[in-house]
């Protein structure tokens, strides 16, 4: 039984309701996260804390809860559900009011609401273990505030169908002038002539917590060079390697792009070295 969050009491996921006038259904007005948790712990919880801080402030959503209150709620909630490998998503809605209005209304109750999900223990370095991608490419068809965690995600999910019916996994996301942004649900990276390259944050695309930590890590432990530059399409095919990275999937290598295979089309050394740096310091944060 997966036991969840909702306004202030812990429940059997299935028990737990809002109203249908609840803004994050009528409007998608919510910010979320999805945080993992290994061997019991929330990875980089105030990183998450922060940039869930971050949305709610672009939203104009003022929360009741301090980062201690967020903490102690998201830890209880682990425990309940017995530890080890998770992955935890928390949304915060702007709540339920008696009338459909577009104004934000203020005075409102915001919905707190938080469950766990099952995930394999993440990734040690080892290809023959590692989940691999096929991708396509297409057009950024989103909204021009994608830094927003927002809870709002047609965009991302009709991208996410698009690959699927193309038989792939995953859509790496250009702009109209031929930037990479990112994927539907994860940040990208590349390696293009040695060095490994991820596009710069800007409201384009998500501020991964996955991206800010392997960003880090390669940083400080690495000794390889880390670039955060513009990436085109013609950069895409001279890449030798291409990860895919998120909370939930870590680092992923793309195997495919459009049918062509992305170097010899398994996961790569640089990869390797990355995940299996990631796989000792993702508890550092
Ligand atoms: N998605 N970009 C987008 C559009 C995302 O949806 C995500 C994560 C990321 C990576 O962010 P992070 O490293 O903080 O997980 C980038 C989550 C996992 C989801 O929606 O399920």
């Amino acid at each position: 039984m997966t036991v969840a969050y909702i306004n202030g009491e812990y429940m059997p996921l299935e028990e737990c309701r809002i109203s249908p006038m609840d803004r994050g259904y009528l409007f998608g007005d919510g910010i979320y996260e999805v945080i993992p948790v290994y061997d019991g712990q929330l990875v980089a919880l105030p990183y998450h804390i922060e940039r869930l801080r971050n949305g709610l402030a672009e939203i104009k959503l003022p929360i009741p809860w301090s980062d201690e209150q967020l903490s102690t709620i998201l830890t209880t909630l682990v425990g309940e559900n017995g530890g080890g490998f998770q992955g935890l998503y928390l949304q915060i809605s702007r709540g339920a009011y008696p009338r459909r209005q577009h104004a934000m209304p203020a005075e409102v109750q915001p919905t707190l609401f938080a469950y766990t999900f099952k995930i394999a223990p993440p990734s040690d370095g080892n290809p023959a273990t590692t989940s691999v991608y096929k991708v396509i490419t297409g057009e950024d068809m989103r909204w021009n505030r994608r830094h927003i965690k927002t809870v709002a995600l047609l965009g991302n999910v009709m991208h996410m169908q698009e690959a699927l019916d193309a038989g792939a996994d995953e859509i790496l996301l250009f702009t109209q002038a031929g930037l990479l942004t990112e994927a539907a649900a994860c940040n990208v990276f590349v390696v293009h002539h040695g060095v490994i390259k991820t596009p710069p944050l800007n409201n384009e695309k998500l501020a991964g917590i996955t991206r800010k930590m392997l960003l880090s890590i390669l940083r400080q432990h690495s000794g390889l060079p880390v670039e955060e530059t513009n990436i085109s399409r013609a950069d895409l095919e001279e890449a030798s390697e291409v990860w895919l990275t998120s909370s939930t999937k870590e680092i992923g290598p793309v195997v495919t792009i459009d049918g062509a295979s992305v170097g010899d089309g398994k996961p790569g050394p640089v990869w390797h070295t990355a995940q299996t740096l990631f796989h000792i310091h993702r508890l550092d944060f």
